[in-house]
């Protein structure tokens, strides 16, 4: 399973690149917003920057909602660096766009799934990823782990060429599931990625060591 780092903030995208098991990065306008990047010039540029980061697939989102303003928006994008994958969102234009964007060899990330039969016709139209929003779900009392179950199971049987992207990761326990559920990637906050790191007996077994070290090279 492939880990994405979901965010704009260069700080933490260079740390989780640091740890050495980032593969890749995915924004979207409130991420962007978060950061205070506006303006589309300081946005592409932000996106040059994260490409020039990281050697893996960066998403950038567009903001069109047209099939005319996905495709040059999402070729504009494309153009800036042949790590960009285009991300659209999951509507009937966006769909279109997808075809169009997969006719050409555009990598896509349909986003803002929250069903199979959206992610069935996400993969029908050629995304290169889905997005599903897990958290998103849990927070309406949908089980969001149970979509991303549904989507693998799905695209498995179906032999579809889309990879399944969880996305709105809120917690470790989340990443487990989806790694568990064979999704192919996770886009998490670093906070989710550093917590894999924490066990209490890690901390409790290493302080031993390096006391018991201590102790006879004195
Ligand atoms: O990148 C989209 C997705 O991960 C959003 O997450 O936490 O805003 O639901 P969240």
């Amino acid at each position: 399973m492939k880990f994405f780092i979901d965010t704009a903030n260069l700080n933490q995208i260079k740390e989780a690149n640091d740890l050495g098991i980032l593969d890749g990065v995915t924004t979207n306008p409130s991420l962007m917003a978060k950061e205070g990047i506006t303006g589309a010039e300081n946005i592409i540029n932000h996106y040059v920057t994260i490409c020039n980061m990281v050697d893996g697939d960066v998403s950038a989102e567009v903001i069109s909602t047209d099939f005319e303003g996905i495709v040059r928006e999402g070729e504009m994008l494309a153009a800036l660096h042949k790590n960009i994958v285009v991300k659209v969102p999951m509507i009937k234009d966006g769909i279109k766009a997808i075809k169009y964007f997969s006719s050409k060899g555009i990598k896509t990330n349909c986003t803002l799934v929250f069903s199979a039969g959206q992610a069935i016709l996400a993969a029908k139209a050629g995304a290169t990823y889905i997005s599903p929003f897990l958290g998103r779900l849990d927070d309406i009392s949908y089980d969001g782990i149970e979509l991303i179950n549904q989507i693998v199971h799905i695209y498995n049987i179906q032999a579809y060429e889309t990879q399944v992207l969880a996305a709105s990761i809120r917690n470790p326990v989340h990443i487990v599931k989806c790694a568990e559920a064979g999704a192919d990637v996770i886009t998490s906050p670093l906070d989710s990625i550093l917590a894999l790191l924490k066990h209490p007996l890690t901390d409790i077994g290493l302080e031993k060591f390096l006391a018991d070290y201590k102790k006879g090279n004195q």
